[in-house]
C-alpha cells in the first residue's frame, strides 16, 4: 500500500503508532486548556525513588506536550507546588481534604487523586500507599486529561483488584518470538541483547500505565543458549532489564530450563529430590539475587511438548516445583509452574485420554502438597487459547494451592494480529464464568484475585502480542488488546465498552466518528471471527504448527487424530461421563450436568462437549449443519463491512495508521474466504446435505 506523504510526515504518523496509547497530544480545547495549566504550574515530590522519578518525568512529559508548560520541579515537600506527589506517610493528608485511613487502607498499589480547588489556590495531590500507587495515580490522572474530562472536584480512588498482573514473553535470544506476530524481540536479536534500553523503557511505560506489575523476559520452551540465562554471562544485562522495569513497578522473572543443573551445571541429574541438585539451584538463586535484589522467580514449563521436568525421573509436579521453591523461599521468590502439561504424542482414536483432561489429572491430586510461593499457571481452557473453550476446570478446583490464570494477548489462534480479534470481551466472559466451586456465585475473578481460598500468592498472567514493528503490534487495532490486558485485570468489573472508548479516545483522539467506528469494530470483531472460524467450540482446524489460515484435518504433532471427529454422519467430541472421556466430571455441579445434557449444553460450546449429527437441532432452531454454512457465510460478509466501516475513516487520522489497518483488513478478507470456503466445502462434502439458501459452496 503506498502512503501518498513526504517523508517527515511519514515518520511522524510511524511515531503516533510508537507512543500507542500514551499520545500526550496537544490540547485544542481552549478552556481545558486553561483548566489543566493552572494545575501544571510546579510539581513538589516528597521522596526519592526510582519510581517516584518515573511518575515525575511522565507528567513532565505530557505537561509539555499537552499544554506547552515547563513545570517548575521541587524535589521535597512544599505546599506552594499546585501539584503534590508522594506516598500517605509524607504528606499531610488531612491539609488537602482527605482522611489519613482512606489511603492507609487501600492495598499496597492503591491511590487517590484529589483536586482542591480553593479560592485561590488549585492543587493536585497524588498520594500512594506506596509510590506504585503514585505512579498509577499520574498514568490515570493524563487518561483522564487525554479524553478530556474537568479535573476540577476530583477525588478519585482506586486500587488494583488482582495481586499479580503479569506479562510473559515469549522472547527467544536469537531475536524471534515464539508466536510473534509483530517482528522480532525489542529485548534480544542474532547478537544476544539488543542493548536498546530505550524501547524496554517505553514498554515498561506502556505496560505500567496499564497496571502491569510483573514480566518475565524470556519464552517458556527455554532453548540452549537461552538456560544460560541465569549465568554472569548473561545475568548483568538481565539486570539491566529488570533496573528499568522496577522504575516502573515492574518486577523482573526468567523463565527457566528445569534439566539446568545438566546442561549448564555439570551434574549428571536435574533430579528435584537429589541434594546436589538442590544445592546447585540454591546457588544459583543466590547468585541472581546478587545481580537483582527483588528478582520475582521463575516461570516453567515441564514435562510438556518435549520440555524437560520431573515425570523424567518418577517425580511428580509438586516435587519439581518445591524444589525450586526452597531455593527461592529465603529471597521471597515465586515459582510461577504452568499447568499445561499435557501428552502431546497421544494418539487420539485412544479415547481413554483426552488432552481436555490433562491438566486436572495431572495438578488437582497434587493440591496441598505444593510450598506456598509456588503458584499454578492456569491457562483459561482446557486446550489451547482457542477462538472459543470452556473455562479450565482446574481453576478453583485447588483449596490450598496458589494460581493464577493465563490469558494469551499474542493472536497465536484467533489471527495473529493479521485479522482483527479484540479479546477483552472473551476474557471478561472467562472472568465472570461462574464456577460454583463454593456455591452459586463464585465466579472465576473471585478465585484469580486470592479471595475465595484466601492465597497468599494469585492474580493473572498473559503472553504477550508485542514486537519491534513500529508500532509494537502488527496491527495497530492490536494495541486495544495490551491496554485492554492490563485495564481489565486492574478491574475484572470494568465493561468491555469502557475500555474500548478509552482506548480508542487515547489512540486516535475524541472526533465522535473515529470513536463510534473504531469502538464497534473492536466490540464486533470477537464474534466476527469466531463466525469464519472452527464452529460451536470445536477448536483448532487450523493449519498446524503456523496456526493461521484453515486446515480442516490438520493435527499438530505428527500422530493420528484430528480434533473434532467428523465422519458422514456427525461431528464433535463426546467428552460425557456415559459415553465419552468423562471431562465433564471435572466440573462443579450445576456446571458438570448442563455441560453434560445436550439438552443443557450452550449452543457456543456443543461440539467441544458433544459428538452429534449435521442434522442435530440447536436451541436457536438451526441444525448443526445450516448453523456452518450460516456463520461462515456472514463472518465473511462482515469482513468485508469491517473494511466499508474502517474505509469510512480515511481522511480522519494519520496515513501510517489508517493504512496499517487497511491492508490488515484485507489479509483478513482473504483468510475469512478460505475458512468460509474449505469449512462449508469440507462439510457439505462430508455430510452431504445441501445449504438450505443454497448458496454456492465451492
Ligand atoms: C502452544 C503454542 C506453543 C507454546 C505452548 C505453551 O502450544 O503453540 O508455541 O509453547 O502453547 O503455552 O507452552
Amino acid at each position: 500500500m503506498s502512503v501518498k506523504t513526504p517523508n517527515v510526515i511519514k515518520e511522524l504518523s510511524a511515531e503516533k503508532g510508537y507512543k500507542a496509547w500514551l499520545q500526550y497530544n496537544e490540547i485544542t480545547d481552549e478552556s481545558l486548556k486553561a483548566e489543566y495549566s493552572s494545575y501544571f504550574a510546579s510539581l513538589s515530590v516528597t521522596e526519592d525513588s526510582p519510581i517516584l522519578n518515573a511518575a515525575v518525568e511522565e507528567l513532565t512529559l505530557a505537561a509539555n506536550a499537552m499544554l506547552g508548560k515547563d513545570m517548575t520541579i521541587y524535589n521535597y515537600f512544599t505546599d506552594d507546588a499546585t501539584i503534590i506527589l508522594g506516598t500517605y506517610q509524607t504528606i499531610d493528608v488531612e491539609e488537602y481534604g482527605l482522611s489519613a485511613d482512606e489511603v492507609k487502607n487501600l492495598n499496597d498499589e492503591g491511590y487517590v487523586i484529589k483536586s482542591v480547588n480553593q479560592a485561590d489556590t488549585k492543587k493536585l495531590v497524588l498520594v500512594g500507599k506506596t509510590d506504585k500507587g503514585v505512579l498509577y495515580a499520574a498514568f490515570q490522572l493524563l487518561r483522564f486529561m487525554q479524553t478530556s474530562n474537568s479535573i476540577d472536584g476530583l477525588h478519585h480512588v482506586e486500587q488494583p483488584k488482582n495481586q499479580f498482573r503479569m506479562m510473559n514473553q515469549w522472547d527467544n535470544m536469537d531475536g524471534s518470538i515464539e508466536r510473534g506476530y509483530s517482528g522480532n524481540s525489542i529485548f534480544y536479536d542474532e547478537n544476544g541483547f539488543t542493548g536498546d534500553l530505550t524501547r524496554i523503557k517505553d514498554y515498561a511505560r506502556l505496560l505500567s500505565s496499564v497496571g502491569i506489575n510483573a514480566i518475565s523476559i524470556n519464552n517458556v520452551n527455554v532453548w540452549e543458549v537461552e538456560t544460560n540465562l541465569i549465568t554472569s554471562k548473561f545475568l548483568p544485562e538481565v539486570q539491566q532489564i529488570a533496573d528499568i522495569f522496577r522504575a516502573y513497578g515492574v518486577q523482573t522473572f526468567l523463565s527457566i530450563n528445569f534439566a539446568s543443573p545438566i546442561q549448564i551445571g555439570g551434574l549428571a541429574t536435574a533430579d528435584p529430590l537429589d541434594a546436589g541438585v538442590q544445592k546447585w539451584w540454591a546457588e544459583k538463586v543466590e547468585e541472581i539475587y546478587k545481580y537483582i535484589p527483588d528478582f520475582g522467580g521463575f516461570v516453567v514449563k515441564a514435562d510438556s511438548e518435549h520440555r524437560p521436568g520431573p515425570f523424567f525421573y518418577d517425580r511428580d509436579h509438586a516435587d519439581g516445583a518445591n524444589m525450586l521453591a526452597e531455593a527461592l523461599a529465603p529471597f521471597n521468590g515465586v515459582v510461577f509452574w504452568r499447568c499445561f502439561v499435557y501428552n502431546c504424542l497421544q494418539d487420539w482414536r485412544d479415547r481413554s485420554t483426552d488432552r481436555a483432561r490433562a491438566a486436572f489429572d495431572h495438578f488437582k491430586p497434587l493440591d496441598g502438597k505444593f510450598l506456598d510461593n509456588v503458584v499454578l499457571q492456569i491457562k483459561n481452557g482446557p486446550m489451547d487459547f482457542q477462538v472459543r473453550e470452556p473455562i479450565s476446570p482446574l481453576i478453583g478446583s485447588m483449596e490450598k494451592t496458589n494460581q493464577v490464570m493465563e490469558f494469551q494477548v499474542a493472536q497465536e489462534y484467533t489471527g495473529q494480529q493479521k485479522d482483527l480479534c479484540f479479546l477483552v470481551p472473551q476474557w471478561k466472559e472467562y472472568l465472570k464464568f461462574d464456577t460454583h466451586a463454593k456455591g452459586e456465585g463464585t465466579t472465576v475473578d473471585s478465585i484469580v484475585n486470592g479471595s475465595v481460598y484466601d492465597f497468599k500468592y494469585s492474580g493473572i498472567t498473559a503472553v504477550s502480542n508485542i514486537g519491534n514493528d513500529a508500532n509494537w503490534t502488527g496491527n495497530t487495532l492490536a494495541q486495544a488488546n495490551l491496554f485492554g490486558y492490563g485495564r481489565l485485570i486492574w478491574n475484572p468489573d470494568a465493561t468491555s465498552e469502557d475500555i474500548a472508548d478509552d482506548w480508542v479516545r487515547l489512540t486516535f483522539g475524541d472526533d465522535k466518528n473515529v470513536v463510534e467506528t473504531v469502538k464497534g469494530m473492536l466490540l464486533d470483531s470477537w464474534h466476527i471471527y469466531e463466525n469464519y472460524n472452527a464452529p460451536l467450540g470445536v477448536g483448532w482446524m487450523i493449519n498446524q504448527h503456523h496456526h493461521y489460515g484453515p486446515n480442516i484435518d490438520g493435527y499438530e504433532y505428527d500422530v493420528w487424530g484430528t480434533y473434532h471427529f467428523s465422519d458422514r454422519d456427525g461431528m464433535g467430541v463426546d467428552r460425557t461421563m456415559e459415553t465419552g472421556t468423562g471431562y465433564t466430571e471435572q466440573y462443579f455441579s450445576p456446571n458438570k450436568e448442563i455441560y453434560n445434557s445436550l439438552e443443557t449444553c450452550p449452543d457456543e460450546l456443543l461440539l467441544f462437549f458433544h459428538h452429534v449429527p449435521y442434522t442435530y437441532e440447536l436451541k436457536s432452531g438451526k441444525t448443526v449443519i445450516q448453523h456452518i454454512y450460516d456463520t461462515h457465510f456472514l463472518g465473511f460478509e462482515q469482513v468485508e463491512g469491517l473494511i466499508t466501516r474502517w474505509n469510512s475513516l480515511e481522511g480522519k487520522m494519520d496515513d501510517y495508521r489508517f493504512n496499517n489497518v487497511k491492508e490488515r483488513l484485507h489479509m483478513q478478507l482473504k483468510n475469512a474466504r478460505e475458512w468460509r470456503d474449505q469449512i462449508n466445502t469440507y462439510f457439505y462434502r462430508k455430510s452431504g446435505v445441501p445449504d438450505a439458501k443454497n448458496r454456492t459452496i465451492y
